[in-house]
């Protein structure tokens, strides 16, 4: 399993980190067979495999409640959970408190936490205490509701000379990485030369040291439609909705199950049964 030095020495080879979103014991065996540098349980969850239209409702306990299974799936993976909504803002101690549940319980091997300046005591509370943080600045979901919607942030001069220095900042009080959402490409490269962490892009181009995306985007699985910043890579669910169409029509039909798929009694059983 890469470790959080890791990381730091593949930015300083220049080696590009791929990481992935996993929120269950499928999609986290998948992503460690094939090969993902870091698994993420985002709490992106609450959309994609929970159904709620942000990512505000999901809970401490849902959290951990898929990390656990993440992690079963992908032992020997480095994995990252997200402090969802509104769990790491009040006294330190609730932070570190949180955060010691996602590792202890959850099995996670670092958290996630959403901000800057805000959050950066919280950081460097939780780095103090030996736990790892990935910071995240840019377009953070869990303050949708203040942003004003799902749009992109740092596009003008100082929007960007503001969130460069938050960068610095989150770094400063430990954060070994930094995910970076939606944000224009130049500023992503700026970061990126700034800081000695690795910086993963989602939607900040190609000039950062790795790049993250969600499983389901990924795979194309149950996903209406991408956003800009998405490849989809594969189409799972037009083979999925073909898939059960094909069953559906085989129950009405009769056809399935065959004789392969049915279990028999032996002859002399059948004239014991029938006497
Ligand atoms: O929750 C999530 O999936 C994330 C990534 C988009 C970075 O935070
Ligand atoms: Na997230």
């Amino acid at each position: 399993m890469k470790r959080t030095t890791d990381f730091l020495q593949m930015k300083q080879n220049g080696e590009k980190i791929a990481m992935l979103t996993a929120y269950d014991y499928p999609s986290a065996k998948l992503a460690q067979r094939a090969g993902v540098d870091l698994i993420l349980v985002g709490d992106s969850l609450g959309m994609v495999v929970l159904g709620y239209d942000s990512t505000v409702p999901v809970t401490l306990d849902e959290m951990i409640h898929h990390t656990k299974a993440v992690k079963r799936g992908a032992p020997d993976t480095f994995v990252v959970t997200d402090m969802p909504f509104a769990t790491y803002h009040g006294e330190k101690g609730d932070t570190l408190r949180n955060a010691a549940r996602i590792l202890q319980e959850g099995g996670a091997d670092a958290v996630k936490l959403e901000g800057g300046g805000e959050v950066a005591d919280h950081i460097a509370a939780l780095t103090r205490a030996g736990i790892p943080v990935v910071a995240h600045l840019g377009l953070t979901p869990q303050s949708v509701g203040v942003l004003g919607g799902y749009k992109v942030q740092g596009k003008t001069a100082a929007e960007a000379e503001r969130l460069l220095a938050e960068a610095k900042r989150v770094e400063e009080k430990g954060a070994f990485m930094l995910v970076l959402e939606c944000v224009p490409k130049q500023l992503a490269k700026l970061v990126r030369e700034a800081l000695a962490i690795p910086v993963i892009g989602i939607g900040a181009g190609a000039e950062c040291d790795g790049q993250v995306l969600v499983y389901h985007d990924l795979i194309g699985y149950g996903v209406d439609r991408y956003p800009k910043f998405v490849k989809p890579f594969a189409d799972v669910q037009t083979e999925i909705v073909k898939g059960i169409r094909q069953y559906v029509a085989e129950v009405r039909a009769g056809s399935f199950p065959a004789d392969e798929h049915s279990y028999s009694m032996k002859d002399e059983e059948l004239i014991l049964l029938y006497g």
